[in-house]
């Protein structure tokens, strides 16, 4: 199953808005077989783990086993049934790391594939499986995209300097994270003032990948057409008071807007008013602050965190990377 979830990996930022997921069939103790789900559209994990298979091998199929980090489908989408194919192949047994969340699969995989007779385990490595897709369970469990909140603060805490002229804080070896991060996620959002005085391009240009869709709240269409989020060079959704109630909170509007979008997740990369808006509302999933070598001496204050546990602090050519989950007590 470990290797199912390393494999599952490779499909990191082109599988999604379906999960990552692995597959290795295994035959007394040896794998004859491995597959990844690479990329939306295109085949499933245990199409392409059966289909590697070598043609000499081939007749060890029907006494094999198959481990998978999901369970297989059972509806026809852009493929047909993997629980299907797993029967048309007689393996005898399956073992899956979790169960689908998704309506038109959730247990019904399972079931498919005990009705044919085949002895199936469920659960193993369980957490680990459904850490891997945390993105796609967040989506499916709980109607909303997966939030990653990520801001860049100076030695002494600030965001920006007391003028707000952008200035770098991180240095080129964490941008380059950062652009990482941006291929892993689905959607990139960013607040008025931010989009304004810092004229970001929010693309992913520093690290091989999709970049994400872009999200700018502007309510009052403030940012001029001029500016980098509206050159067109990449899908853009712009938040104007068409589509978010200023009465009403607005984060909860903004998830539902981006869950109707199809987008799993989204990274919130400033400033300091809209990712203390997520932060309030208890409205986060991971937060990832990098902590700048020099100081400001004054300037936009960083966010304050609440309700958060530090899960893992790393260094960076001397920039610290924190990375915080909400404290679910
Ligand atoms: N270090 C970093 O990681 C980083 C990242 C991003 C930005 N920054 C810096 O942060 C500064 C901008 O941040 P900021 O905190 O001033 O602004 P922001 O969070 O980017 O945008 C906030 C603005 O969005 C609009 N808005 C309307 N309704 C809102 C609501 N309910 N919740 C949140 N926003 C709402 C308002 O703009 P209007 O009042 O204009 O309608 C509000 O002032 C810049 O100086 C930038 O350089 C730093």
């Amino acid at each position: 199953m470990q290797r199912c979830i390393a494999l599952a990996l490779k499909g990191a930022g082109h599988a999604a808005p379906n999960p990552m997921v692995g597959a290795v069939l295994v035959h007394e103790g040896v794998i004859i077989g491995e597959g990844y789900h690479h990329a939306f559209g295109g085949p499933h994990a245990e199409v392409n783990c059966v289909n590697s298979v070598p043609p000499e091998l081939q007749d060890l199929i029907p006494r094999s086993v198959m481990y998978v980090s999901l369970e297989p489908c059972a509806h026809f989408g852009k493929t047909p049934p993997c629980a299907d194919l797993v029967v048309a192949q007689q393996i005898p047994e399956v073992v899956i790391g979790c169960v689908d969340a998704f309506s038109k699969v959730a247990g019904k995989g399972i079931e498919k594939l005990r009705e044919a007779g085949i002895k199936v385990t469920v659960g193993v490595l369980e957490a680990e499986c459904r850490k891997l897709n945390r993105r796609f369970f967040t989506f499916h469990e709980q109607q909303r995209p997966y939030v990653v909140l990520k801001w860049a603060q100076s030695a002494d805490g600030y965001m920006a300097p007391p003028g707000r002229e952008p200035v770098r804080i991180s240095n080129p070896y964490a941008d380059r994270l950062v652009h990482r991060w941006r291929t892993e996620e689905a959607g990139i959002m960013v607040g008025t003032q931010t989009a304004l005085l810092d004229n970001p391009r929010l693309t992913a240009r520093l690290w091989p990948g999709k970049s994400p869709i872009r999200i700018m709240l502007d309510l009052d269409r403030k940012v001029p057409g001029s500016h980098h989020l509206h050159d067109g060079t990449v899908r853009t959704l712009i938040l104007t008071a068409d589509e978010i109630n200023r009465d009403q909170p607005l984060v909860p509007q903004v998830l539902a807007q981006l869950h109707r979008e199809n987008i799993l997740s989204v990274i919130v990369e400033g400033g300091a008013v809209l990712l203390q808006q997520f932060i309030s509302g208890r409205h986060w999933d991971e937060a990832r602050v990098i902590t700048g070598q020099a100081a400001l001496g004054g300037g936009l204050p960083a966010p304050v965190l609440k309700h958060a546990l530090m899960q893992e602090s790393n260094y960076i050519a001397g920039d610290r990377i924190d990375t915080f989950v909400p404290d679910t007590v």
